[in-house]
C-alpha cells in the first residue's frame, strides 16, 4: 500500500492524474472509520482480503487504502461527503464483474463495496420490485423464486443490479420488453453533494434518462424499482455443439450455427417470447471446442419454432431443456462463467448479416490460433441478438441514452470474454483484445454492417462506448453530468468507468 501511495503521488507530480495529496485517502479512511465504524475495513482487518478479492476477474483486484460496506443510502451519503470534503480517490464495487482494471477497485484510495445493499421486496400491487443496487441477479431471482413474478435483469448470477442499471442490461426478456434500463421506474441515487434523490419519470427526468446507459458519471445508485409482471417460469436450457464432429465438420458447424443465429435474429420480432445467446468456447489444453446456445421462452412454450435450427444442430454433446424457474436457469448458465480467472472484455455491434458473422468467426479464430500460448487460454466469444424491436420499448419510459431508438436494422453484439490464469499472459491477452476490435470492425465495415454502438458493459478500456451513443446523446450526458456534479467529483475522484470528461468523440 505504501508503494501504491508513492506511485500515486509520483503520477500526480508527473501530471498524469488530477493532483491528489497522497495523504488524502489516509484522512478519508480515518474519518470513515469514525463515521461508519462497523462498516469499515482497513488492510489490517481479517475481512479486507476477502473484500478486495471479491471480483470476477483477477485483472480487477487492486489494493485500496480501506473498504467501506454501506448498508443504506444514508451510509453511502456519509461516505461521499467525507470523500468529497477531503478530495480522495475512490472506486465503487457492485457485483465486481467488470474485468477492466480500475473499474471497480483502486490502489490506495477508498473502495465502496455495495454488496450489503441487497434488499429485495415486491410492491403490494405486484407492479414492481424494489432492490438494493448491490444485489446480484442470482440473489434477486432467488428472493422472488416462489412469487411467480418476473422482471428484466441480467442472466449471470453474480452481476449486480447497479452495474447493469448504468449500462443497459441484456436479458431473456429483451425482445419483449427492451433493455433492463427501459424497465427501471426509479433510481435512488446519491449525488456528489451527498444528497439522496429519486430519478424517475417525474423527478429529475433528465437524470433518469441519462442514467439509462450513462455509466458512472452521475452518482452512486443505491436502490432501484423495476417494473414487474406475472411470470410462471421459462421453458429453456442449453445445447452444446462440438465443432469437431462426429456428424459435421468444423466449417459446416460454423456455417449452420451462423445461419441459425442470423435467421433467429431476423425472425425474433415474430416470437418476442424467445431469446438466445451463443457462446463459442475453445478450452485450454485442447480439451474441446464447442458452441453453447443458451435459450429461453418466457411464456413456457416448449420447443418453439424459432429455436428449431439450434435444437436440430449436429454434433450435440449435451442438450438440456425444460420448464425451469428463472433463478435456477441463471444458476445453471452461470456455471460456465466461474470466478478465479483473469479476463478480457471487448465488443462491437453490427447489422444482422450472415457474411459478417461468418467472417468474424474466421478472423477471431485466426487471432486465437496466432496466440503464442493458446493452450493456456479458454477462448470465449458470445454472439447476442439485438433485434430492432428491442429498441422500441424505451420511449414509454422516457427514453434512454443508448442512441438506438432509430436503428433501422436488427443487430448482433459480438463480445470477447476470454480467460486465463497466469498473469504473465496478460500482455498477450490485452493484445488479443485489441486485435479482436480491429479485426471485427474491419469485417463489419467491409460488409457495410458496422454500427458505432457498443454495449458499455462489455467494452474494453480503449473503446469509446459513450461516443457510440451518437453526438446528441453524448452532449446530453456531458451537460447532465455537469448539472448534477458541478465540481466533477465523479470525473476526477472516481476513475472507474467511462467518463464524459475523458472522452473525445471524433
Ligand atoms: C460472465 C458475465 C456475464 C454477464 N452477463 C450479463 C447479462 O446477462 N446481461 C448484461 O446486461 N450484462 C452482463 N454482463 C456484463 C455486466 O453488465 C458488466 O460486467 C457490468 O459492468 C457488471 O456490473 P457489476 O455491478 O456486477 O460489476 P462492477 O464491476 O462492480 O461494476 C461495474 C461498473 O459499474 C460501477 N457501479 C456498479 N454499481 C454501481 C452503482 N450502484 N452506482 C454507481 N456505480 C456503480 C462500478 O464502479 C464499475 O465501474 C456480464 C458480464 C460477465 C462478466
Ligand atoms: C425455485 O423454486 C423451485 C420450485 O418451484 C425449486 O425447485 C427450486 O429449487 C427453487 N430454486 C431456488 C434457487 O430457490
Ligand atoms: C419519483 O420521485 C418522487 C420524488 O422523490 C417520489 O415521490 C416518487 O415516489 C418517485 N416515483 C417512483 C415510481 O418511485
Amino acid at each position: 500500500m505504501k508503494n501504491a501511495l508513492a506511485l500515486a503521488s509520483a503520477l500526480a507530480l508527473a501530471g498524469y492524474v488530477d493532483a491528489v495529496p497522497a495523504t488524502a485517502s489516509t484522512t478519508c479512511c480515518r474519518e470513515l472509520s469514525q463515521a461508519l465504524p462497523s462498516l469499515f475495513f482497513s488492510p489490517s482487518t481479517s475481512q479486507y482480503n476477502t473484500l478486495i478479492n471479491a471480483r470476477w476477474s483477477g485483472t480487477s483486484v487492486l489494493h485500496p487504502g480501506c473498504v467501506v460496506t454501506p448498508k443504506s443510502a444514508l451510509d453511502v451519503s456519509k461516505a461521499v461527503k467525507i470523500i468529497t470534503k477531503n478530495q480522495c480517490q475512490f472506486a465503487v464495487r457492485g457485483g465486481g464483474h467488470n474485468a477492466n482494471t480500475g473499474f471497480n477497485s483502486i490502489d490506495g484510495g477508498v473502495s465502496i463495496d455495495l454488496s450489503s445493499l441487497n434488499s429485495a421486496s415486491l410492491a403490494d400491487d405486484r407492479t414492481y420490485v424494489s432492490i438494493g443496487s448491490g444485489i446480484t441477479w442470482g440473489e434477486a431471482y432467488d428472493a422472488f423464486n416462489s412469487s411467480n413474478i418476473g422482471f428484466t435483469g441480467g442472466i449471470c448470477e453474480d452481476v449486480s443490479a447497479g452495474g447493469v442499471s448504468l449500462g443497459g442490461g441484456q436479458s431473456l426478456f429483451q425482445p419483449k420488453r427492451g433493455w433492463a434500463v427501459d424497465n427501471i421506474i426509479n433510481y435512488e441515487i446519491v449525488l456528489a453533494s451527498g444528497e439522496i434523490v429519486n430519478a424517475n419519470a417525474t423527478s429529475h427526468p433528465d437524470l433518469y434518462k441519462a442514467l439509462k446507459g450513462g455509466n458512472t458519471n452521475f452518482g452512486i445508485v443505491t436502490h432501484l424499482k423495476i417494473a414487474a409482471f406475472d411470470f410462471d417460469g421459462l421453458w429453456g436450457g442449453e445445447v452444446f455443439v462440438s465443432l469437431n464432429g462426429p456428424q459435421a465438420t468444423y466449417s459446416q458447424v460454423q456455417d449452420q450455427m451462423s445461419q441459425a443465429l442470423v435467421d433467429f435474429t431476423a425472425n425474433n420480432h415474430l416470437d418476442i417470447n424467445t431469446a438466445v445467446q451463443l457462446m463459442t468456447v475453445y478450452l485450454a489444453n485442447n480439451q474441446g471446442q464447442i458452441v453453447n446456445a443458451a435459450f429461453g421462452n418466457t411464456i413456457g412454450e416448449e420447443n418453439p419454432a424459432s429455436l428449431q435450427e439450434f435444437l436440430n444442430m449436429p454434433n450435440q454433446v449435451k442438450h438440456d431443456a425444460g420448464h425451469i424457474k428463472l433463478a435456477d436457469f441463471v444458476h445453471q448458465v452461470s456455471e460456465f462463467q466461474a470466478k478465479g480467472y483473469r479476463q478480457v472484455t471487448s465488443s462491437i455491434t453490427f447489422s444482422n448479416d450472415f457474411a459478417t458473422v461468418r467472417d468474424i468467426w474466421d478472423v477471431t479464430d485466426a487471432i486465437y490460433n496466432g496466440l503464442e500460448h493458446k493452450d493456456q487460454v479458454d477462448w470465449m466469444i458470445s454472439f447476442i441478438p439485438q433485434p430492432k424491436i428491442q429498441q422500441s420499448y424505451s420511449t414509454r419510459s422516457g427514453g434512454n441514452s443508448l442512441g438506438l431508438q432509430s436503428v433501422t436494422d436488427d443487430q448482433i453484439v459480438v463480445w470477447l470474454t476470454s480467460r486465463w490464469t497466469d498473469p504473465s499472459l496478460d500482455s498477450m491477452m490485452y493484445a488479443a483484445r485489441d486485435d479482436f476490435i480491429v479485426a471485427t470492425e474491419t469485417v463489419a465495415k467491409k460488409y457495410g454492417t458496422y454500427h458505432p454502438f457498443l454495449y458499455i458493459n462489455y467494452a474494453s478500456p480503449s473503446q469509446n462506448p459513450l461516443c457510440g451513443y451518437g453526438v446528441d446523446n453524448f452532449n446530453f450526458l456531458k451537460a447532465t453530468a455537469t448539472k448534477y456534479d458541478p465540481r466533477g467529483v465523479f470525473q476526477k475522484l472516481m476513475p472507474g468507468g467511462f467518463k464524459v470528461s475523458k472522452t473525445t468523440c471524433s
